[in-house]
């Protein structure tokens, strides 16, 4: 949450640095602002900030676009303390406007830091906790910037990255990153910080992954970075492989549409990197085939869409690797007591690999002696550095808030690993994975059908987009897409969607079914389908609109539904929520813009939550 953009060197105009911030904006977009030194006056700093978008502090800006910064930050927030106000806005000033400030993350002790510093005359002028930051290193101020952040971050308890700049030591723009994510991009011209990859690109593809407990001071050619205890260190400049166009539009409306389209070429650039011939091989695994025979119970840990991921996947590796598997949210996860066993293996989730309660489940296990192996689409991420072992996810940059691309990714990712497994222990015989292999093998294509039929499920969604209340129902290995379906029509669209599996409409939903309402019944023709089909007679009965997702032919269950969207039926209806996802996920969408949503940017949502 909160986007960072910094940058020093030969000027850069403010027109490309608010290009870069905007990379960060789907990392929180309830204000920003911009702090610098300008190449022809750097006695003071300059500073302007705003509510809202990007595009209002563009418009701020806008008789001074070409103004060029020798160094500079930028923010874009997603806020915790304080309203979403221009006062609140990053980057924050200390008392004497001589230093200023972004941070990304939460100062937890920011209450008895701020009451201590207004005892000594300090003035805050916000409600935000990252202000005290600014103060303190204004106190601890003895002549050298570098020494003022040494002592600040020991005072400082909760998770952070910082990007700070002071007109007192003007050739220099330190990043700071404890707990939140921050990368250096070292440029030709001169050097950046950025909280995510995507703000590089445009300039550089040279990066470093700053870890926990570093400072990084970049000068216009100079890069030093130390740890909190000021030891030197050497850093490892990785080489960036992603490509600037990953990370635009391309001619779609928005990013959510065209990372739905993205996902048949994901799952083959999935499938030609892991796969060769029957042969499954993952290049970041580190966990020994050994340990993997041994494996009694796996567990699962992650947040939002990456747990409905995971929720398929234990549904399939109890079934094809005869393992038993605990799956729960990282929030809860985190503060069980599991007595883990000495073979347990830990299965964490991520598109970010920054969602802080996953990142704490994880060293909470890690504690405990277990095995943590990582699914995760972000390189050099926080997740990926906790982990014993990773599968990436080869979705490339998701920038729509709401989780598509990176979803099927992960599923089919934990498809193939639990083939890996299955083959491994023997639970899975060597012809079963070659036809699995296969089915997996033809999943692109049936996503490709699905996707030429985007223009009916529009109509569709006009139709339903006036409903005011959704039941998403679904069994088995479908009970996930349920999940999935609603959480992505809910963070979309506002409208409240509650995902079921089917066999528990008659505890309690189905009070809710009435002729203003909706009923999606997930209902592909596998071993519960005759169950979901009674779901949509009793919602018929009582008048509620039922949308069928159904396989080709299925004319008994469409003579039940007012619409149907239909997927191709699989030999393996294991692997159809591959495909009942890219329904589910524009039907959302097309809703969304009906009823003319913030599509990529919901109220109140962020990409990756960084933040309890
Ligand atoms: O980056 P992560 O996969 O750890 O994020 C987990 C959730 O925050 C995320 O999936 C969220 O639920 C999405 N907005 C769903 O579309």
């Amino acid at each position: 949450m909160c986007g960072i953009f910094g940058y020093i060197g030969k000027g850069l105009s403010t027109a490309s640095l608010i290009d870069g911030l905007s990379k960060l904006e789907y990392r929180g977009y309830d204000s920003c602002g911009l702090a610098g030194i300008k190449e022809e006056d750097s006695q003071k700093i300059f500073l302007k900030k705003r509510a809202g978008k990007i595009p209002n502090l563009r418009e701020e800006l806008k008789s001074s676009l070409k103004d060029r910064f020798t160094n500079s930050i930028l923010h874009t927030r997603w806020a915790t303390h304080g309203q979403p106000n221009r006062i609140n806005a990053h980057p924050h000033y200390d008392c004497k406007k001589e230093l200023a400030i972004a941070h990304n993350g939460i100062i937890e002790n920011y209450l008895e830091l701020k009451k201590k510093l207004q005892k000594k005359g300090h003035r805050f002028i916000s409600d935000t906790d990252t202000e005290v930051i600014a103060h303190l290193i204004e106190r601890n101020y003895k002549g050298s910037l570098e020494e003022a952040i040494y002592k600040t971050v020991k005072m400082l308890e909760g998770s952070f990255a910082l990007g700070v700049i002071s007109k007192k030591d003007p050739n220099k723009l330190i990043g700071v990153r404890k707990g939140s994510p921050l990368i250096v991009g070292l440029g030709k011209k001169g050097n950046f910080l950025a909280s995510d990859i995507p703000a590089l690109l445009p300039f550089t593809k040279r990066a470093i992954y700053l870890k926990d407990d570093e400072i990084a001071v970049l000068e216009k050619g100079r890069i030093k970075i130390t740890s909190f205890k000021k030891k030197a260190l050497r850093p490892k400049v990785e080489k960036v492989k992603i490509k600037a166009k990953a990370a635009e539009k391309r001619g779609y409306k928005h990013f959510m549409l065209k990372e739905i389209f993205e996902q048949p070429a994901v799952l083959e650039k999935t499938f030609s990197l892991y796969c060769k011939g029957s042969r499954i091989h993952f290049p970041q695994l580190n966990i020994s085939d050994k340990l993997l025979k041994k494996i009694k119970r796996v567990y699962i840990t992650a947040c939002g869409t990456a747990f409905h991921a995971g929720l398929v996947a234990t549904y399939f590796f109890e079934k094809h690797c005869h393992l038993d598997v605990e799956i729960d949210v990282s929030s809860e996860f985190r503060y069980r007591n599991i007595n883990y066993g000495k073979n347990d293996l830990l299965i964490a989730i991520s598109q970010s690999g920054e969602t802080a309660d996953t990142l704490a489940a994880v060293k909470a296990a890690k504690q405990k002696g277990v095995k943590v192996l990582s699914i995760c689409n972000v390189l050099g991420s926080s997740l990926i550095k906790e982990s014993h072992g990773t599968i990436y996810t080869l979705a490339g940059p998701e920038i729509g808030v709401a989780s598509t691309k990176a979803y099927t990714a992960q599923l089919f990712s934990l498809y193939l690993f639990g083939l890996y497994l299955g083959a491994l222990r023997k639970t899975i015989k060597p012809k079963d994975k070659e036809n699995l292999l296969k089915e997996l093998k033809k999943m692109p294509l049936h996503q490709k059908e699905i996707l030429k039929s985007s223009d009916s499920i529009k109509k569709i969604a006009r139709k339903f987009s006036r409903l005011g209340c959704f039941l998403f129902l679904g069994r088995g290995i479908n009970y996930p897409s349920a999940l999935e379906g609603a959480l992505k029509l809910k963070e979309i669209s506002y409208i409240p969607a509650e995902g079921y599996p089917a066999g528990e409409m008659k505890h309690g939903p189905i009070a809710l079914i009435d002729e203003y309402r909706a009923v999606v019944c997930i209902a592909p023709q596998d071993e519960l389908y005759e169950k979901v089909i009674s779901n949509m007679q009793e919602t018929k009965a009582r008048r509620g609109n039922v949308l069928g997702i159904l396989n080709y032919n299925d004319k008994e269950a469409a003579l039940l539904s007012d619409e149907v969207i239909y997927v191709p039926k699989l030999k393996r209806q294991i692997f159809s929520p591959l495909l009942v996802a890219l329904t589910l996920q524009l039907f959302a969408y097309f809703v969304a813009k009906n009823l003319r949503c913030e599509i990529d940017q919901p109220r109140n949502l962020a990409k990756s939550v960084t933040v309890e």
